[in-house]
């Protein structure tokens, strides 16, 4: 069976850059972007990594910690790693599981048989501090992913789990949100500011603060 949103995210116990973690110990209370790449020593991967240390920072201003995964070995892993660091400009500050008999890749359905080998796909799960699974994404191995989206949807997430709003396309933060269909109009206007109106359905207001 298929993982879906709103399901917990199998836990699991591996080996990391990090030592052996427990993904929802290592986890606990905070938000997590999990994701897959396809191999060690490539060049898309490379970058994808050292974007994602270079996020850090904005990842830790969200509760939220990075780990990633492909079924190399461990000890590829240490010696890719530094590679990282030398070309992207930003060192390895978070686990990558080393996964070489495929348990968390088939887990997470990784590892897609119309894509050339057993190497993982570009997998992304986000899961928030209930270890549920918001939000899943899958890129093919030759595309590099928009990190500047994961960051972005986090705070969407975030966002509408405090208050009764969904975001629009392209929605940033700071944007004006959509009015939840579970609130009226009249509700709306005591609790936002700035509602309008657009149809019975789309009703915009500012962003809560
Ligand atoms: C890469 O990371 O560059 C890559 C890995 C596997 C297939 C294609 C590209």
């Amino acid at each position: 069976m298929g993982l879906h949103l709103g399901d917990t995210a199998p836990d699991f116990t591996a080996m990391t850059t990090d030592g052996e973690l427990s993904f929802h110990d290592w986890k606990q209370g905070a938000w997590a972007v999990f994701f897959s790449h396809p191999a060690d020593f490539t060049p898309v991967c490379t970058t994808e990594l050292g974007r994602t240390a270079a996020l850090s920072s904005e990842f830790a201003k969200r509760n939220t910690k990075a780990m990633a995964l492909s079924i190399d070995p461990i000890e590829d892993h240490h010696e890719w790693a530094p590679d990282i660091g030398e070309v992207t400009g930003t060192a390895l500050n978070f686990p990558i599981v080393a996964d070489p008999d495929h348990r968390i890749a088939e887990l997470y359905d990784m590892i897609h048989p119309g894509e050339g080998d057993t190497s993982t796909v570009r997998s992304v799960f986000i899961v928030d501090p209930d270890d549920k699974l918001r939000l899943m994404l899958t890129y093919p191995k030759s595309v590099g992913r928009n990190f500047d989206e994961i960051v972005r949807v986090i705070d969407a997430l975030q966002a509408t789990d405090k208050d009764p709003i969904a975001t629009p396309a392209d929605w940033r933060p700071g944007d004006r949100v959509i009015v939840s269909l579970a609130v009226s109009t009249d509700d709306a206007k005591e609790r936002f500011d700035n509602v309008e109106e657009f149809k019975p359905y789309l009703r915009y207001a500012d962003a809560p603060k």
